[in-house]
């Protein structure tokens, strides 16, 4: 279902021939007017040229079905480092709104909503992009001669619609649940929305190496906020708001991003690309099924889908399910979290009580309480094992883990015993793909599953940990709780969603409650892979948690 439902959107203005230099926040620059794409990599400043967008019109229709007609500036494909590895993905887009609804808006001080695109840890490009929303809704849209994405995730397989905030997409909806381009939805709320493209694993250059894999997504997003915030005062907005928001790789990515504000663990990296020399930390992090804690995602996965059938009806070899299992609860030990609200330290013994407790019948209860009474009264006759009172749902882990059905993945869902052979499913291995390197498509990341594969005595290669930090949230938030973290979190997860365990994003919002920080995390029921629910919540929590007043 490709379409493209853009209402109107014309070109006002060109770039100014005539406008080499803006005073702008009282300095000075020169403006790289002949720099079409609006950046300045060439030049390797980095300095944003204020006069260099073409202004827009568009219309967007919001969370609650309200239509908007949004005029907005928007500075397309601007290089965010001075020594890119490949333009395509390390550019990104800004769209300003200028004025909604007929009514003159100033987003001067705005929040700056940061979507990330990235879908399967695959590559994503905005270079292409005719105006907000063109990364899509975490598709990792790709310019061509780059793998397609659209063999990638189930969550990023439908098209978004670049201009309307809404769309349903396969995956989500065969389990009930509605995805949704947050870009227009930002724009259309005054906010400053910047899309970032980023490197992924797939990129492989003619000497057959692989330039996109881990850290590469993660130290191009802390470039592109590193951009914007050496052009603090230039750049529309406020920099010292920046939201991120991502689903999936793309939540992980996003949560990543939060977590790691300023770690000096990414230098290297980041220099290596010649990214600006400013700030990475962001305000806050919006994360929707992060796929994250890859390393301990197979044990955390057979812990909670370990009996669940594949959807061919066969069970996962259950030897194999049990041993990963049980380095779950090794792992869960050993974070010592407590769980939220007053629950106690969280351990593989009652984590299926703390998510029911804490949030799946919470959840039901409030989906059941906002169905008409004939609606809830037939989801209730066909759902038997859910107890309701009147006010509250109740049910047990094992009706529940059979609602649910079919498990995604086999065990190991992530590092796989045996690579990919023929690549026609771009997301078999993706995982051992992303930590690939050099000419190597797929390299093993558990000691288990590398030993399994190679025997007993076999080692991980030897820049194996220092990835597995690099690329999960978990490190800096409970092994090396990082100062500069983002303190706070909006995190959210269809309760049917098999692609990862249900503890990945609880784990992930007990760590930061844990250490302080602001958190709202919920899960929506029967919703699958991908699914935002809540958009609309969303927009005005940001609005909330940035102390913004719109203009
Ligand atoms: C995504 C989904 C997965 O199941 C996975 O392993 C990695 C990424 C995604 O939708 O981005």
């Amino acid at each position: 279902m490709k379409h493209r439902a853009v209402k109107r959107r014309s070109v006002v203005l060109g770039i100014g021939a005539t406008a080499g230099v803006a005073a702008v926040g009282g300095i000075a620059l020169t403006a790289q007017a002949e720099n079409k794409k609006g950046g300045s990599a060439a030049s390797g400043a980095l300095v944003f040229a204020p006069d260099a967008y073409t202004t827009l019109t568009t219309t967007v229709t919001d969370a609650a079905g309200t239509e908007h007609e949004v005029t907005y500036r928007f500075w397309k494909a601007i290089t965010y480092v001075s020594k890119p590895v490949d333009e395509a993905y390390q550019s990104l887009n800004i769209s300003v709104p200028v004025k909604i609804d007929g009514k003159t808006v100033d987003a001067t001080g705005a929040p700056i909503l940061f979507a990330n695109s990235v879908g399967g840890y695959m590559p994503s490009s905005v270079a292409e992009a005719t105006g907000v929303g063109g990364g899509g809704t975490g598709g990792g849209t790709a310019p061509s001669g780059a793998a397609s994405a659209s063999a990638a995730p189930s969550a990023t397989a439908s098209s978004a619609d670049s201009s309307t905030g809404t769309e349903s997409g396969s995956a989500a909806q065969q389990a009930g649940g509605k995805m949704v381009s947050l870009p227009p939805l930002g724009l259309a709320a005054g906010y400053v929305v910047v899309e970032p493209g980023a490197r992924g694993r797939t990129l492989k250059n003619s000497a057959g190496e692989y330039y996109g894999t881990a850290p590469a997504a993660i130290v191009d997003l802390k470039a592109a906020v590193r951009y914007l915030r050496a052009n603090k005062g230039r750049v529309p907005g406020d920099t010292d708001r920046i939201f991120s928001t991502g689903t999936s790789a793309g939540g992980a990515l996003s949560a990543l991003l939060g977590a790691s504000g300023d770690s000096p663990i990414y230098d290297k990296y980041l220099k290596e690309i010649g990214a600006a020399d400013a700030s990475d930390a962001i305000f806050a992090t919006g994360a929707w099924c992060p796929i994250t804690d890859l390393e301990h995602a197979d044990g955390a996965y057979e812990w909670n889908w370990g009996t669940n059938k594949l959807s061919t009806g066969a069970q996962v070899d259950q030897t194999v399910s049990k041993e990963l299992k049980s380095q779950f609860a090794e792992y869960q030990a050993g974070l010592k979290l407590r769980g939220r609200g007053g629950f106690g330290t969280l351990t593989a013994r009652n984590y299926d009580e703390y998510l029911l407790k804490t949030y799946l019948q919470p959840s039901a209860t409030t989906y059941l309480a906002a169905l008409s009474a004939a609606d809830r009264e037939t989801y209730l006759a066909k759902n038997t094992f859910i107890s309701w009172d009147g006010k509250n749902a109740t049910f047990t882990w094992a009706d529940f883990l059979t609602h649910v059905g079919a498990r995604k993945k086999d065990a190991p869902a992530f590092d796989l015993f045996t690579f990919p052979t023929d690549s026609s499913d771009a997301m078999a291995g993706d995982i051992n793909n992303e930590f690939g390197q050099g000419t190597e498509q797929y390299r093993h990341f558990t000691l288990y599953s590398l030993r399994e594969d190679k025997g007993s005595s076999a080692r991980l290669a030897s820049d194996i940990p220092e990835k597995l930090r690099l690329m999960n949230p978990m490190h800096h938030l409970v092994d090396q709780p990082n100062a500069g973290r983002t303190k706070h979190w909006w995190i959210r997860l269809g309760s049917s969603d098999s692609d990862t365990a249900l503890t990945v994003s609880a784990n992930l919002a007990a760590a930061a409650d844990q250490l302080g920080d602001d958190v709202s995390h919920l899960y929506y029921w029967d919703a699958g892979h991908g699914a935002n629910e809540d958009a609309g919540d969303f927009i005005e929590w940001i609005a909330k948690t940035a102390g913004h007043k719109s203009a």
